[in-house]
This record gives C-alpha cells, sequence and structure tokens, in this order.
C-alpha cells in the first residue's frame, strides 16, 4: 500500500478542469442565464401559515400592476395527477407546511412579478400546528423503511446484558448520552433556477417541454417532471451543462422547476424562475434534526460489550423522509450486541431531503463523540479504543450480512493521521492547556462513507474516422456539480482509449444523452466512469462507436460490504472569557479506493472537512414553534464557515487498490469528508475546555451556559 502526500506532488499543475476557463470568463451558463427569447417570470406565492385551509384569492389588486401578466393559482390552472406532495403545485386545498407554494405570479421582470406578489390576497383557515421535535413527542412512528432502502431497526445479540456486563465485572466503562443536531440547509452558490419553454405552446400541454435547471440529475429530473407532468418522458428535456454546487437539495427535482413549467403553459411563453436564498430555506428541502441515544460499554480492555443507538427525527405531514442515520453504527466497530432504531414525528415542516452525507453525517457526529466519550470513561487513549474495536466483518448492516469488507483502512488512516498530525504523547487530561488566552485541546474522530454504483449507460464515438491522433467525444446525461466530473469522466476515457485526456470531449448535463444516474451518494464517478469505460472498451473493439448500459454488471455488485473510511483530528482553540472556538487545524486521511484525480479528490475531501466544521460550530436552522417557521432564512443568520474559519485544512489519503469495486476502483470522494468532523471537533473541545457540549452547534452561549 502506498501513501500519497497530497501536498507534495506538482498535480495542481495536472488538474485543471476542462470547463475552468468557461468558468472563470463567465461563458459557461448556468440554468437561470441561458438565454431564451421573449421570457417572463415567474415569482411563487407561499403559505404564510404552518397547517390549515386554503381559501379565495384575490388577485384583482397584483393584476393591475406592471408588467403583470397572470397570477396562477388552483383555481385557475390545470390540475394533473402528481402524487408527490411538494410538486403537485396549486392543487392541494390544505396547506401543511410554511413556506408551501400556493400560486404564482407572472410579470415582464423579476422585480415586478415579486412586487406583485406581495398584493395577492389569500385567505387561509390556519389550524394548530406543531413544528417542535422531541424525544417524547406523542407522534413518534416506526418507518417501514429508511433511506435508501435500509431496515428501520437492527439488531442483534443481548444488548441490554451487554450494557450491564461492566458493571457487574466492576471493570470497563459505560456511557449513555444523547446528542441533538439542529435543522441545516444545503446553500450552493448557485440558488436553484429553472427556465421553461414548451415548444407548441398554443396547445396548452401538448408540445414538448425543455426545462433549464439547476439539478444533480438531468435524467432522472426529467422523469420526475414528466410524471408529475402527465407526460410521457420523451417530451421532456432537462438541459444542465454547468451546476454551482448542490450538496443534495438539486439531487431531487425541486417545486421552482414544475412552476416554470406550469407557469410556462399557461402564459405561452417561456418562463424563468429563480428562488431567492430565503426561498430555499423552505423549497429545497433540509436536513432532519435529530436527537440520537447512543448507549456503548466496553470491556477493560476498551472492547465493546454492546452498542445502541436510539435515533429520532423529523419528517412532513404528507411526505415520508426517514434518514439513515444510524446505519452508519451498523458497519463500524465490532461488539458482542448491537441495536440501531429510527423513529420519525410527522411536523408541519416541508419534507426534509439530502444533505451531504445524509444520516452518516449526523449518525457519525453522534456514535465519534460517544467513542470519545467512552475513552475518556475508560481512561484510554481514543485512537486506540477505536483500533482494538476493529471488526473482522461488517457488523450488522440489517442484512445481518456479516459480509467481508472489499478492503477497510480505518486502522491505516487513524496511525497516518495520528503520525502526521502529532496525536502521539497527547496528555488526555481536559482543560489544563493555555495557549495565551487560549484554553487548547485536540481531537480524534473516525469517518465512513458507503461506496455504491448505480446503472449508467454512455456512448462514445471517434470524431474523425481512421485519424490516428483523432478526437473522441464521450455522450453521457452525467452531471457536473463543481466537482469536475466532466473532467474525471474525460481521464477515464481517455486511459482506457489509451489516449492524450486532451483528445477527448465529454458532453454531460443534458437529458437527451445516454441515461445517467445523479450526481449523489457519492456514486457518481463509480457509476458513470463504469459505463464511460465500458463504451470506450466497446468502441475499441468496433473502432469508431460504443455504446455500454451498466445495469447487469452492477446487479452483480453483492458479496461485499463496501465502505470508505478515514480519520480526522482537530486541534481547537477556545476563549474562555467569550466561549469563541476557533480550528487553527484540521488534519483528515482517507481510504476511499483509487483516487482518479487528487487535485478534485482532494478539493472533494477539503470541501468535505469544511462543511463538517461549518456544522459544528455554525449551521443552525432556527425553528420558530410559535409561528411554526424556519427563522433566520438568509446568510446573515444562517452562518457558514468563511476563509477565516479555516486557516488550515488538509487532506491526506492512502491508495487502496481494492479488486471488489468497478473498473476505475474509486469508491467515491463527495461525501467522506464531512463524516466525523463535527465530533472531531466536539471532541477537541472537550478536550480543551472539559466541557462537553452535546448539542450542535457549539456555540459560545451553550459553551459559557452554566453546568
Ligand atoms: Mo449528496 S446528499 O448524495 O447529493
Amino acid at each position: 500500500m502506498s501513501e500519497t502526500g497530497i501536498n507534495e506532488g506538482d498535480s495542481a499543475i495536472e488538474g485543471h478542469r476542462v470547463e475552468g476557463r468557461d468558468k472563470v470568463t463567465g461563458t459557461a451558463r448556468y440554468a437561470f442565464e441561458h438565454p431564451v427569447a421573449d421570457a417572463v417570470y415567474a415569482y411563487p406565492l407561499q403559505a404564510p401559515i404552518a397547517n390549515g385551509q386554503i381559501g379565495a384569492l384575490d388577485a384583482a389588486e397584483a393584476l393591475a400592476m406592471p408588467g403583470v401578466i397572470a397570477v396562477l393559482w388552483g383555481g385557475n390552472t390545470r390540475p394533473f395527477g402528481g402524487k408527490d406532495f411538494e410538486l403537485s403545485l396549486f392543487h392541494r386545498s390544505e396547506v401543511t407546511y410554511r413556506g408551501q407554494l400556493v400560486g404564482a405570479v407572472i410579470a415582464d421582470t423579476q422585480e415586478n412579478a415579486r412586487a406583485a406578489a406581495a398584493a395577492v390576497r389569500v385567505d387561509y383557515t390556519p389550524a394548530e400546528h406543531d413544528v417542535v421535535l422531541r424525544a417524547d413527542h406523542p407522534g413518534l412512528y416506526r418507518p417501514e423503511k429508511i433511506n435508501p432502502g435500509l431496515p428501520t431497526d437492527t439488531g442483534y445479540g443481548d444488548v441490554a446484558a451487554g450494557l450491564a456486563a461492566p458493571v457487574l465485572a466492576g471493570t470497563g466503562a459505560r456511557v449513555d448520552v444523547t446528542y441533538t443536531t439542529p435543522v441545516q440547509h444545503n446553500n450552493p452558490m448557485e440558488p436553484h433556477a429553472a427556465i421553461a419553454s414548451w415548444d407548441s405552446a398554443s396547445e396548452h400541454g401538448a408540445g414538448t417541454l425543455t426545462i433549464y435547471d439547476s439539478t444533480q440529475g438531468p435524467s432522472a429530473d426529467r422523469d420526475t417532471i414528466a410524471t408529475v407532468l402527465g407526460l410521457d418522458p420523451g417530451r421532456v428535456r432537462v438541459i444542465s451543462p454547468h451546476v454551482g454546487g448542490g450538496f443534495g437539495c438539486k439531487g431531487t427535482t425541486r417545486p421552482h422547476a414544475i412552476l416554470a413549467a406550469i407557469a410556462a403553459d399557461a402564459v405561452g411563453r417561456p418562463v424563468k424562475v429563480a428562488l431567492t436564498r430565503q426561498q430555499m430555506f423552505t423549497l429545497t428541502g433540509h436536513r432532519t434534526p435529530t436527537i440520537q441515544r447512543l448507549q456503548l460499554a466496553a470491556d477493560v480492555d476498551g472492547r465493546l460489550t454492546a452498542v445502541a443507538h436510539d435515533v429520532i427525527e423529523h419528517t412532513a405531514v404528507r411526505t415520508e423522509f426517514a434518514e439513515q442515520t444510524a446505519a452508519c453504527t451498523r458497519v463500524m466497530y465490532g461488539t458482542r450486541a448491537m441495536r440501531t432504531t429510527h423513529r420519525l414525528a410527522r411536523l408541519n415542516v416541508p419534507a426534509p431531503s439530502w444533505m451531504r452525507a445524509p444520516g452518516e453525517t449526523p449518525g457519525m457526529y453522534a456514535l465519534e463523540s460517544a467513542m470519545d466519550e467512552l475513552a475518556v470513561a475508560l481512561g484510554m487513549d481514543p485512537v486506540e479504543l477505536r483500533v482494538v474495536n476493529e471488526p473482522a466483518a461488517e457488523p450488522g448492516t440489517g442484512r445481518e450480512s456479516g459480509l467481508p469488507f472489499s478492503s477497510r483502512n480505518l486502522v491505516a488512516c487513524l496511525r497516518e493521521g495520528a503520525d502526521r498530525f502529532g496525536w502521539a504523547g497527547r496528555d488526555p487530561r481536559p482543560g489544563v492547556r493555555r495557549r495565551g488566552r487560549w484554553l487548547a485541546g485536540t481531537g480524534v474522530a473516525a469517518s465512513t462513507y458507503p461506496a455504491r454504483r448505480r446503472p449508467s449507460t454512455a456512448a462514445v464515438d471517434k470524431l474523425d474516422g481512421e485519424a490516428v491522433d483523432g478526437e473522441y467525444e464521450v455522450r453521457i446525461a452525467a452531471a457536473d456539480i463543481g466537482t469536475g466530473a466532466r473532467t474525471a469522466l474525460g481521464e477515464i476515457a481517455a486511459s482506457v482509449l489509451g489516449v492524450d485526456a486532451e483528445r477527448v470531449r465529454v458532453i454531460l448535463g443534458d437529458s437527451d444523452l445516454p441515461d445517467a444516474p445523479l450526481a449523489g451518494g457519492s456514486m457518481g464517478t463509480a457509476s458513470w466512469g463504469s459505463a464511460v469505460a465500458a463504451a470506450c472498451e466497446a468502441l475499441l473493439k468496433d473502432g469508431a462507436h460504443g455504446t455500454a448500459d451498466t445495469t447487469d454488471d452492477v446487479a452483480g455488485d453483492s458479496g461485499w460490504a463496501r465502505h470508505s473510511f478515514g480519520a480526522q483530528f482537530a486541534e481547537v482553540l477556545v476563549d474562555p472569557l467569550t466561549g469563541e472556538v476557533r480550528v487553527p487545524r484540521l488534519l483528515g486521511v482517507f481510504a476511499a479506493g483509487r483516487i482518479i484525480n487528487p487535485v478534485l479528490a482532494r478539493s472533494q475531501f477539503i470541501g468535505g472537512m469544511t462543511m463538517g466544521l461549518s456544522m459544528a460550530l455554525f449551521e443552525e436552522t432556527a425553528v420558530d414553534a410559535a409561528a411554526g417557521s424556519f427563522v433566520g432564512q438568509d446568510l446573515a443568520q444562517y452562518h457558514i464557515a468563511t476563509c477565516a474559519d479555516v486557516p488550515s485544512v488538509e487532506a491526506f489519503w492512502i491508495d487502496e487498490d481494492d479488486p471488489h469495486l468497478w473498473p476505475g476502483g474509486g469508491k467515491g470522494i463527495g461525501e467522506i469528508g464531512i463524516t466525523g468532523t463535527a465530533a472531531a471537533i466536539g471532541n477537541a473541545v472537550y478536550h480543551a475546555t472539559g466541557r462537553r457540549v452535546r448539542d450542535l452547534p457549539i456555540t459560545p452561549a451553550k459553551l459559557l451556559a452554566p453546568v
């Protein structure tokens, strides 16, 4: 096994992105920027109540305002048969969350539409709402499955006996602690936007629909839009060549795209919709808050005798989203007994959705914080505690698989990270190190994320026939959301074709290209790369053209537990007077299979770690129980880490040569970097101060609160 220090090579020169020039010169077009003749603008009307009924709508005043073309609502738009509550716009009489779309104003400019929206009068009959998640919520229920189809509860062994074992033996230790995490929101740089146009607008709904959308997956977006509108998918085309970030919030079709489509149908002209930053907080999903009880027990040598991870989270009234928060615990550590459970409360909130490593991010925060508490209780080094609990096989996926790991290098990551960070000789006593007025501490946590792929198709052509130095064109409905997918896929194609990457052009971001899965679940490169590589192999046999469909290959992905692992080390400084926390240093070492492009990979790891730091210290969407709403819906109040907050984030990796993955050998790198980071920082804050804050984010107020 070789180790690649990304700070040591010169790959920054080789690692440029093929669309880099277009982006920095402003010629790369994002969803809202495509030139479309004769377009008008739609501005959403959102319910100001969290529960109740919609009554009459009076648009007279709005319709008389400058530039206003139409006011759309349930009373004047064509009903369609969509089942998705949030996407089947305007034809629900009930409101189940504050911010629900009830109509839209269409005008000649965005400003005129927005001004007129304030003049539309809508009658509501409000009812009692409930937006606060509590551990004793009377509506808690057990969902049938958790995402993405995993068992809700799992268990093996005698958990009660395992938890009691250290007490009975009079040695070892146990912890029983509860962590809470808040509502969080994706905030990519590019807000969601769409432009919709019908090619025969005079016949309502009869033509074909073209949508420029900010999406993580053109094929899936097309399919969802077609289903919601009751159209054959062949009549919908989604175009999305560049996407300004998306951490899951662009992974499912959002209401703005449906709004653009039905508004364009209604007025017979192309319609543009750009969500404001504030509207994103109700219309583009969020990470569920969690309440997580962790019970761990270990013998005197630190070997786990029981692990119980019981999760409470929320979902929406009409949409179930069951985040897989404890699923990570099923793969992490060997133990004699384990239980994982998930319970949901249906609240008057928009449906939660994906946000970078949904499940693993809050779950690993809780598990890895509890492991640190157990290490403290045992008087054991937290790196060693993790090492002694390294399992021989996957402990319990809920299928009770006991599957062997295709490769697992958590211990190597911990050792390498400890070396690089300078962990050896760490004084475990909390609250005893000063640096000037600051209290100093260090912490460690593990990371994990599944390595999966989905079926994909792809096509490749040699563009100029027999020319030896010809060019190749790869076509696939993949999405480059800022990750560098276009660049990485070109490199994968080039390596199979045996040519320089400069000779391969990758066309993506269009649902008319060969169908492909989402940029999501850290599966993009493996899914698309499998298809691109297979298409290139087919071309080598044919000479000029190749296509591939990896459905059968992917169906054979069984028999191994495939996961990435990592170790994160954090150094913090805490001001004992103000409670301010600084993180002068974060260092991660990851084992994520073969790294396809070091520069792009480094960006993903560092980006994930930065988002984890942001989660630890800043990110929280406050919930207003009285108003039934999320509050602080902008970047002034929803704090996200800035450059000044992350003076040093270093990412390293261990190359894994894992023969049980796809031919390119990568495990996926988009999400592992955020998992575990918040725990490493929380553990360092404890080490610095002796205060264990179990409620994210770790704010000055919580650190200064009387014990
Ligand atoms: Mo990511 S939450 O898989 O887009």
